[in-house]
């Protein structure tokens, strides 16, 4: 069996695990990770560097950095079996506006069709975080999709109501939850209205159709995606049984932001 640098390994461990936790029907998703110095190291012998295409986008902060990246139209579940037809390595150039395939992505396969929105997040938490944020993962989560058709489509409501779902949401996701409209995805739009959402929050929603979660490392970022499906997972139950009778209030919210010395966005409190 082929063996892989432990960079590779771990993005091919979160796509299973992704995959399993029933978030990536047929090709739905897709994860990009931003590599350090040391991990292009490990894995430049691989490369052969195909040519530029234009993003479509500039990302300024993102000059010269390598990602991996999953591929467009393929299947999360397949990544595990063939890494090389379903992932790659790409580079950004040095002029923040094209990418090249360095290794990976066989027979002409293409990032992920969402590579602008995932840039372009990268890009803002880049900014945002001082380069700690490192990974963009989109999934197709069920239950949060399902609110999108009964809660209204407003950060501040949507926030409250998932942090309500387990005590433990507000000090994962602090600054709450954005939400985009519906909007045709895989192109420049959604991912201008995305990437100012992350200027705010780590997660950004996409009604009807999935959501997005930034973060510093593999695990922590599916962490958080699994957190905020599990919140929105209570939610539906607690609806289909006919609603809250008792929740967390927000002065409790208070308390437990002062406990855990985490700042709680003050817009979700009110
Ligand atoms: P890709 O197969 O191009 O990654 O698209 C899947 C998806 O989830 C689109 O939003
Ligand atoms: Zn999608």
């Amino acid at each position: 069996m082929k063996t892989y640098a432990p960079c590779i390994n771990e993005f091919i461990r979160i796509t299973k695990d992704a995959y399993l936790k029933g978030w990536h029907e047929r090709n739905g998703g897709n994860l990009t990770y931003r590599l350090t110095n040391n991990e292009i190291s490990e894995i430049e012998e691989l490369f052969e560097a195909k040519e530029w295409i234009d993003l479509g986008v500039i990302v300024e902060n993102l000059k010269n950095e390598v990602f991996l990246v999953t591929g467009s139209g393929k299947f999360f579940r397949c990544v595990e079996l063939s890494p090389e037809e379903n992932m790659g390595a790409i580079e950004i150039s040095a002029c923040g506006t094209k990418y090249r395939v360095l290794w990976g992505l066989a027979n002409g396969a293409k990032p992920t069709s969402e590579l602008p929105s995932h840039l372009m997040n990268h890009n803002i938490k880049f900014g945002t975080t001082n380069g700690v944020h490192r990974v963009i993962l989109h999934s197709h989560t069920t239950n949060v999709i399902a609110l999108t058709f009964v809660l209204p489509l407003n950060d501040e409501i949507f926030t409250r109501e998932l942090w309500e779902m387990a005590t433990e949401c507000p000090v994962v996701f602090p600054a709450g939850v954005g939400i985009v409209p519906w909007m045709v995805p895989g192109g420049n739009e959604i991912a201008i209205a995305t990437s100012e959402l992350m200027k705010k929050y780590d997660v950004a929603i996409w009604a009807h159709h999935g959501t997005f979660c930034s973060g510093e490392t593999l695990d922590l970022t599916f962490g958080l995606m699994d957190t905020v499906e599990k919140a929105a997972e209570i939610l539906v139950k607690v609806l289909s049984m006919g609603g809250k009778k008792q929740t967390i209030l927000a002065e409790e919210f208070k308390v437990l932001g002062e406990a855990f010395k985490v700042t709680l966005n003050p817009e979700c409190l009110k």
